[in-house]
């Protein structure tokens, strides 16, 4: 049975849906479709971590600063009304997709590449994530809606001139959020995820900000040094870089920042398969290395579900923060991260 995404609307929906699914079949029979783990980029980020010896040993609290998990879309619902107005960006976008791959990011290494292994640490790391202030929403979760605005020089419409959507509806189509994770790996270090609609740009990244040196010794000249960022392109340019501090050719000590990159593209000189097509060989083959764990998705939703609460308590309806299409975000999601002396990367 291969069941696509989103798998539920809430925690008891899922909970609801896996009951029934497991009358009827065995949860090695169930694949749980999120075609971002069919990617290429997010299955390397297993390979990036666990095949390599350096990085490993940065991927904690004493180094990581914070976690910046982006999704950017330029479109906007185009024809799926019928099923966006009823799902938004939460449900379509950042409680499968942006949590697989944060899963991955943060997840412990597993024993072995046996679909188990994989999904059971994904399921542990799910477990110590909550958003990091549950007493202020507002402090860990905004979502948004864009009104008319401007993309490549051409007016397009707001959200509620799609067609399909109601006039008055609330359904959001931006969503940031900042998680915690309490465990020894990961205590102190925010992960922010944000997804949205008719953003600026069609661009998905996890960034690794790293702390700041802890005594900078070329004061000179205002100089300015920027973190380390280590920075996974799922879309485009498929790839890493690794952003660092170098000196600028000439007499003065002046530093600039610079990356070093891989591209997918010009060191293996094909393009990317299809995330679907890899995903339905995977099912017929038996692997369920890619696909999602009953426990699993009913912990994902349990993680997003004081957002979604206090988004449908029927007072807050009215009060989802517009953004202008083409802009990247509300001004309460930028408030989001700047409350804690941090910034959205610009991409
Ligand atoms: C789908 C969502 O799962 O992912 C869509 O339902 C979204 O709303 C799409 O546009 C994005 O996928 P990709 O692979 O283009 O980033």
């Amino acid at each position: 049975m291969v069941i696509e995404k989103p798998f539920g609307r809430d925690l008891s929906s899922a909970k609801a849906l896996n009951r029934v699914v497991q009358q009827v079949c065995q949860e090695q029979q169930v694949y749980r479709i999120d075609h971002y783990l069919g990617k290429e980029t997010v299955q390397n980020l297993m390979v990036f971590r666990f095949a390599n010896a350096i990085f490993e040993p940065l991927w904690n609290r004493q180094f990581v600063d914070h976690v910046q998990i982006t999704v950017a879309e330029t479109v906007g619902v185009e024809d799926r009304a019928g099923y966006y107005e009823s799902s938004g960006a939460l449900r379509d976008m950042l409680q499968n997709h942006l949590m697989q791959i944060f899963c991955l990011t943060a997840m412990e290494p597993p024993n072995s590449l046996d679909a188990d292994s994989i999904r059971t640490e994904k399921m542990k790391v799910l477990q110590a994530t909550r958003l990091a202030d549950l007493q202020n929403l507002e402090n860990s979760a905004i979502r948004g809606q864009y009104s008319a605005g401007w993309m490549k020089g051409k007016p397009v419409p707001g959200y509620h001139q799609e067609p399909g959507v109601a006039p008055n509806s609330t359904t959001p189509t931006y969503v940031a959020m900042k998680f915690a994770i309490d465990n020894w790996r990961w205590q102190g270090v925010p992960f922010y995820l944000r997804t949205g609609k008719r953003l600026p740009k069609k661009v998905s990244e996890i960034a690794i900000q790293f702390r700041e040196v802890p005594l900078l010794i070329f004061q000179s000249a205002a100089q300015q040094t920027a973190p380390n960022v280590l920075t996974m392109r799922v879309h485009p340019n498929e790839g890493i870089s690794l952003r660092f501090e170098a000196k600028m050719p000439g007499p003065d000590l002046r530093t600039r920042t610079v990356d070093m990159d891989f591209s997918y593209g010009s060191s293996f000189g094909v393009t990317s398969s299809d995330a679907y097509d890899r995903l339905l060989i995977d099912c017929m083959l038996g692997d369920q290395t890619l696909f999602t764990r009953s426990d699993e998705v009913e912990e994902a939703w349990r993680v997003v579900t004081p957002a979604l609460l206090a988004w449908e308590a029927p007072m807050e309806q009215e009060l989802v923060p517009k953004y202008e299409a083409g802009t990247w975000e509300p001004a309460e999601a930028e408030l989001l991260i700047n409350r804690d002396g941090r910034k959205w990367r610009r991409l």
